[in-house]
């Protein structure tokens, strides 16, 4: 038996004892397959070694069909801040519900919701509600093409943005066959998916993250490019934050070219503090968008810039150049109670971000302390409440820094995450206000038993 052989049979022992301690689940999953397409709804909800099907949440634990429970450092995506269903919010959604779950018009509700956002956030002085993060993304570019009547957009190397068309390309997921991603300077387009509209991904080119070669790329195409989208820590990517003078250099460029600087703030509004991201880094961008966080739990998306930036959505003397924004279901008013219950309380209490922020340092710097002091080939990345931990020496400042990972123990740690009581994804966990500092000590001690067992077995 070779290595590789023994090494995967660890792999495979590790995925049976998995299975075989969760019946339940299991057996929820195999039903879903019956009539849902891999019984998943979304292509991420998909884990080795078969999709955790969930029981309940509540605060920082969650657990699955078989009343196994785990610390929760998943939360739904980053989406529940306060923690699994918060008191707050499903008072508010209570509150809420007599009257009517569905309008599809105006409500008196809107205004707090929207002037939170318009309140917390520097760069946003009106905003518009729709129901996914990649609505809202879908809307970003659009806003940057209405206004500047150019063709081309960019996005990083990356960066996930959403499932639509023009932005699922160059996630940079490791994938079978040729490497297709081009030069580390100038990365090619390479699509996420067959059956995406070639005129739509054609018109996106790619730049690399935290890499001056980006500034050159946009220079090149200053006259056709309306706007350029980054998410100032890339989230799926594998949690690495953009360097603060990136961004400066980027904000500059975009505003020298007059084109659009888009923040996707999906993940990282309300998150990293009470106006995100552009807040975190002082640097305002032209256009944000939002989901996550900001919907307290129920499906949502806004779209937020200035007055300047969002003129074209306000119908009036300059109709004809305005952009398509409709949605049956744009301030639904129970998204509306929960995300205003949520941002109210992060408004009142911004003295949470000091503490969830400062528990994500905590975590970093004990495992990368950890990995350094045993010679684990390991990183601790992210900033304030997003971690990750990848198997590869740092720094990392791009997806590419991860290249060089080590297969067979990012699996393990998967596998061993789940076994050992954590839900998390590999790419991009987060802490909530709902956990506690024997929260974080448990988190860090996990990773470690996780990290040695591997390396006991001889798979790292
Ligand atoms: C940064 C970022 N943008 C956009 C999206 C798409 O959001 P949604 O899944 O709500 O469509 C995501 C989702 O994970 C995201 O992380």
């Amino acid at each position: 038996m070779d290595d590789q052989e023994r090494i995967t049979g660890i792999l495979n022992a590790y995925r049976a004892e998995i299975m075989a301690r969760s019946p339940q689940s299991l057996a929820a999953w195999q039903k879903n397959r019956e009539v849902m397409p891999a019984g998943v709804g979304s292509l991420f909800r998909l884990a080795d070694p078969f999709p955790f099907v969930v029981k309940r949440a509540k605060g920082a634990r969650i657990w699955d069909m078989d009343d196994h429970e785990y610390l929760d450092c998943m939360l739904g995506f980053s989406v529940m801040i306060l923690g699994n269903a918060p008191d707050e919010v499903e008072a508010a959604i209570r509150e809420a519900l007599p009257y009517g779950t569905h309008y599809g018009q105006c409500h008196e509700h809107e205004v707090a919701f929207a002037r939170l956002f318009c309140d917390m956030v520097p760069g946003v002085d009106k905003v518009t509600f729709c129901n996914s993060g990649t609505e809202a993304t879908l809307y970003g570019l659009r806003l940057a093409r209405a206004a500047t009547g150019r063709p081309l957009v960019a996005k990083f190397e990356g960066g996930y943005h959403g499932t639509h068309d023009f932005l699922a390309v160059s996630f940079g997921r490791p994938r079978p066959g040729p490497d297709r991603s081009g030069p580390v300077e100038d990365p090619t387009t390479v699509p996420e998916s067959p059956g995406l509209c070639e005129g739509a991904w054609k018109d996106t080119i790619v730049l690399p993250y935290n890499h001056p070669a980006a500034l050159d790329k946009i220079q090149h195409h200053a006259s056709q490019l309306a706007g350029v989208i980054i998410e100032p820590v890339l989230g799926a990517g594998g949690t690495i934050p953009a360097d603060p003078e990136f961004l400066a250099a980027l904000r500059q460029v975009t505003r020298e070219i007059g084109a659009f600087l888009i923040f996707d703030e999906v993940i990282t509004g309300f998150r990293l503090a009470p106006g995100g991201a552009q807040e975190y880094y002082g640097i305002i961008p032209d256009v944000s968008t939002y989901g996550k966080v900001a919907g307290g739990g129920l499906p949502f998306g806004a779209v937020g810039g200035t007055a300047e930036a969002m003129r074209l959505m306000e119908y009036d003397r300059d109709f004809e150049r305005s952009i398509m924004v409709a949605g049956t279901f744009n301030g639904n008013p129970l998204t509306v109670a929960a995300g205003t219950a949520v941002l109210r309380r992060l408004s009142q209490e911004p003295q949470l971000y000091a503490r969830l922020n400062a528990m994500g340092d905590r975590f970093r710097s004990e495992i990368n302390r950890f990995a350094q002091a045993e010679g684990y080939p390991a990183t601790a990345t992210g900033v304030g409440s997003m971690f990750a931990v990848h198997t590869v020496h740092g720094p990392v400042h791009s997806i590419r820094d991860l290249r060089q990972g080590n297969r067979a123990a990012s699996a393990g740690l998967e596998l061993l995450y789940r076994r050992n009581g954590l839900h998390i994804s590999p790419t991009h966990g987060f802490l909530s206000t709902a956990h506690t500092d024997e929260d974080i000590t448990r988190l860090i001690e996990i990773y470690k038993a996780t990290m040695m067992e591997l390396r006991a077995q001889g798979v790292w």
